[in-house]
């Protein structure tokens, strides 16, 4: 069998660019697919933090001042190059100082449509300069979901995407990429408008990601039960009869972790490691970050972690009624990294200055602390309001810290309800979302952690599980040679 060429087009990849799990996402999948020999290059843009990375960003001599349109718009770019850390992928990073200058992946300015637009457009003309047809299109979330409608339109006269079959894949409905009617013209789509859903005409806007969920030869999502989800007006986030008509085209599968990134038994960001055979490196970590936190407690005492964008998704309203309820029930200590919606970060300030030496709360975006708390907490929480996939959940397991989460989306399908009386499952899973739900939860954590040896059962059974790319990453593979027709 030949390699398929995959072209992976995204607003976030790691190490490079990433605010959540969408870089973590991409990156490893693209890792797996080079590693199982395929053709794959992957195209994001130079957001200007990247340049200060350190990297070794080579320019690319048949991409240099490239000249494209929007609209009626023009813009240059030039192409800069370095390999994806711990693999061989072409990482092709697309400069565009015009639209690319401030700080942030994304900015909300008004200009964000045409930032996004240009990546799309960007992407497929470099795969033009490469004579370099691509079997796969391969696009995530709403910023890369134009790709396919303008591969059908803009790019429609080149022969070289005649074969070419596009997969989009959903990580997250909860945005849809919507900006005004006017934008339209501006990103060239005037003379397609036929294209364009009649209802958003109507409504004068245009939806990326709804544009994408027409276009695309396939939808993917990032774990089975949230394809189902998504399907019901619940989850559908006003999609879901758009998802339905498509749903014969649509396909679950639940995201990898990269353990390379992600191991106690070699994460270079801790300065003590274990496994599932020795967990004292473990109980190292414990002390470690309670120190670092400026804590005390015995080893005895449990120790509650949260590394969470803090955003509605993620169920920080159940924690507003739940935890000071549980800090008054229960001995722990409770240490959260997160930022986001100025009512949350309020929220764990408050809890902290409540709760002095038992709640430590750090605001802001740390990688490294992400790694310390996934390794030195003993539970850790995660009572998304909905989720589509999750990779917290995944690293918590592997770090020997049993998950406490909601049943939704990727949890459901990642974490397995503990048992007391039979002796299985890997964590605490709560159905109903509510504060009462979140409360039995971690109720029945705090006390099942007092009982060491139904512990070690729980962290040892979610520590052997393998979530790898290497495996979770061969669905797409065979995904794509179907779509590809068997190339
Ligand atoms: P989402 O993509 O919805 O944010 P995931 O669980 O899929 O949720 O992925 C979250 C990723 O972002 C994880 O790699 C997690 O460690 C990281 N992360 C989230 N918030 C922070 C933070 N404040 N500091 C460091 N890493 C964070
Ligand atoms: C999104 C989702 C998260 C998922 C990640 C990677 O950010 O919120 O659940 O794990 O994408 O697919």
């Amino acid at each position: 069998m030949r390699p398929l060429a995959i072209c992976e087009v995204t607003a976030e990849a790691a190490p490079f660019a990433k605010t959540g799990g969408l870089g973590d996402a991409v990156a490893g999948l693209t890792r797996m697919l080079g590693a199982a020999e395929q053709d794959v290059r992957l195209f994001l843009p130079l957001y200007p933090a990247i340049w200060r990375q350190g990297h070794d960003l080579v320019p690319v001599d048949f991409l240099r001042d490239v000249t494209i349109w929007l609209g009626t718009r023009e813009l240059r770019f030039s192409a800069y190059t370095t390999p994806l850390p711990a693999s061989d992928v072409a990482v092709y990073f697309l400069h565009c100082p015009a639209l690319f200058h401030q700080d942030g992946i994304y900015t909300a300015g008004w200009d964000e449509h045409y930032r996004f637009a240009f990546l799309s457009v960007a992407a497929l003309t470099c795969c033009q300069r490469m004579g370099w047809a691509p079997d796969i299109l391969h696009v995530h979330d709403w910023h890369a979901a134009l790709t396919p409608l303008y591969a059908r339109t803009l790019f429609a006269w080149d022969r070289l995407f005649a074969a070419t079959r596009s997969v989009l894949t959903l990580h997250n409905l909860g945005h849809h990429g919507v900006f005004g009617g006017h934008t339209i013209g501006e990103l060239g789509l005037e003379p397609y408008r036929g294209l364009l859903p009649p209802e958003d005409l109507a409504a004068d806007q245009l939806s990326f990601l709804k544009n994408g969920i027409r276009h695309a030869d396939l939808l993917t999502t990032v774990s089975e039960t949230y394809a189902r989800e998504i399907l019901t007006p619940e989850g559908g986030f006003g999609l879901d009869g758009l998802l339905r008509e498509r749903a014969a085209s649509l396909v679950g599968i639940v995201n990898g972790i990269d353990y390379g990134d992600w191991d106690p038994r070699h994460d270079p960001h801790l300065p003590h490691h274990y496994g599932a055979t020795d967990l004292a490196g473990k109980a190292r970590m414990k002390r470690a970050l309670l120190e670092r936190v400026g804590m005390e407690a015995g080893d005895e005492v449990p120790v509650v972690g949260m590394v969470s964008r803090l955003v509605e998704q993620k169920g920080i309203d159940l924690c507003f009624e739940s935890l000071p309820a549980q800090l008054g029930r229960h001995d722990f200590r409770l240490v959260v990294l997160g930022s986001g919606e100025a009512r949350y970060e309020a929220f764990f300030h408050a809890l902290q200055a409540t709760f002095p030496g038992r709640v430590w709360f750090y605001r802001g975006y740390h990688e490294p602390l992400a790694h310390w708390i996934e390794a030195g907490a003993d539970i850790f929480l995660m009572p998304s309001r909905y989720e589509p996939c999750g990779l917290n959940q995944l690293y918590s397991l592997r770090y020997g810290t049993p998950p406490v989460v909601r049943r939704t989306g990727g949890l459901a399908d990642t974490v397995e309800p503990y048992s007391w009386e039979a002796g299985t499952g890997t964590g605490f899973v709560f159905a109903d979302y509510t504060a009462a739900g979140l409360a039995w939860a971690l109720d029945y954590a705090l006390t099942t952690f007092a009982h060491p040896e139904a512990w070690r059962g729980l962290q040892r059974r979610g520590m052997a599980l393998d979530f790898s790319w290497e495996r979770q990453g061969r669905a797409y593979l065979e995904l794509f040679r179907n779509l590809a027709g068997g190339a």
